[in-house]
C-alpha cells in the first residue's frame, strides 16, 4: 500500500492504474477507523481493482470548534488497518492539499438539508459537500463507498453527484454494530467507560421502537424512544425523527411513506452519536 500526502503523487498513482484499465474505488474517511470503515473498503475491493481510501479530517463540516479539536487522530494505527484490508493506497493529505484556496462554494440539496442532521449542524452538509466534490474530482473514481449510519449524509452526496461533472457509482453500506448493538463510529472512542456502557441503550431504543411501530401510530413511536433514551442517566436525544427514506422528510403517520426509517441523535456530552433503523 502507497501512504501519500500529496495530490500529485496521487494523480501519478491513478495515472498508472487507469492505464492498466483498473477501476477505481473511492472510500472517503475522517480516520479514526474502525470495522465500520473497513466493510466499506471490503465492498470496494470486491468491486473495484484499485482502492483508494482517504483520511482527512475535514475542517468545513465541523460546526463545533471543540468537536473538531477532539475528533480522534490515528493515522498510524489506521494505515496498518487499511494495509491488513488490502487498500492499494492510503490518501492522507494536509489541509493545503484539498483546500489551496478557501472553499467558499454553496451547495443548495433543498429540503434534504433542512431536516435532522441539516437543521442540528448548520453548514455541516455543505462542508461535507466541499469535500467530498474535492475528493471527487482529485480521484475521478468509478465508484465511491460511504456507511448508511450517516444516511443523510449518504442521501445529500447522492444529490450532490447528480449536480456533479464526476459521477461516481455511490455505493451505500449498511451500518456496522457493535455485539452489544452500538453503531460503530470513530466517536466511540471519545466515550467515557460510564458513558460506553450506557450507550447501547441507543440502538437497543430504536430496535425496540421497530418492534412499537408495528401497532402504535407515528407520534408515539418517537414520544416513546425519545423517553426510553432521555431516561438514561448519561444521554440525552437531540432529536428522534421518523422520515420516509428517499426523501428523508418527516412523517405524520404510516402511510405517508412506503419506506419509514427511524433517526436518533443524542449526546453522551459531549460527545454527540447518531443511529438509525428501518422500520418497513
Ligand atoms: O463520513 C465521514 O467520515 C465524512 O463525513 C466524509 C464523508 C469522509 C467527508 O469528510
Amino acid at each position: 500500500m502507497f501512504i501519500i500526502h500529496t495530490v500529485s503523487e496521487l494523480r501519478q498513482l491513478l495515472q498508472l492504474a487507469r492505464r492498466q484499465n483498473k477501476t477505481i474505488g473511492l472510500v472517503p474517511t475522517m480516520g479514526a477507523l474502525h470495522a465500520g470503515h473497513l466493510s466499506l473498503v471490503q465492498a470496494c475491493k470486491t468491486q473495484c481493482a484499485f482502492t483508494v481510501a482517504t483520511v482527512f479530517v475535514n475542517p468545513t463540516q465541523f460546526n463545533n470548534p471543540d468537536d473538531l479539536h477532539n475528533y480522534p487522530r490515528t493515522l498510524k494505527s489506521d494505515s496498518v488497518l487499511l494495509q491488513n484490508n488490502g487498500a492499494n493506497i492510503l490518501f492522507a493529505p494536509g489541509e493545503k492539499e484539498i483546500y489551496p484556496e478557501p472553499d467558499t462554494r454553496v451547495f443548495h440539496f433543498g429540503d434534504l438539508e433542512n431536516v435532522m442532521e441539516g437543521k442540528f449542524r448548520p453548514g455541516h452538509f455543505n462542508g461535507v459537500a466541499q469535500v467530498v466534490s474535492r475528493l471527487f474530482a482529485i480521484t475521478q473514481p468509478d465508484y465511491a463507498f460511504f456507511g448508511e449510519k450517516d444516511f443523510q449524509q449518504l442521501a445529500i452526496i447522492r444529490a450532490l453527484v447528480a449536480q456533479l461533472e464526476e459521477k461516481p457509482v455511490i455505493v451505500g453500506c449498511p451500518v456496522v454494530r457493535e455485539d452489544d448493538g452500538l453503531a460503530m463510529s470513530s466517536r466511540n472512542a471519545l466515550l467515557s467507560k460510564k458513558q460506553r456502557e450506557h450507550a447501547p441503550l441507543i440502538a437497543a431504543t430504536l430496535m425496540q421502537a421497530k418492534e412499537k411501530a408495528k401497532t402504535l401510530p407515528v407520534a408515539e413511536v418517537k414520544q416513546w424512544a425519545a423517553g426510553a433514551i432521555n431516561a438514561d442517566s448519561e444521554l440525552e436525544v437531540e432529536y428522534i425523527e421518523i422520515a420516509d427514506e428517499k426523501t428523508l422528510q418527516p412523517i405524520k403517520q404510516w402511510s405517508d411513506a412506503a419506506h419509514a426509517r427511524l433517526f436518533a441523535a443524542v449526546y453522551a456530552r459531549p460527545v454527540r452519536l447518531i443511529d438509525n433503523i428501518a422500520l418497513n
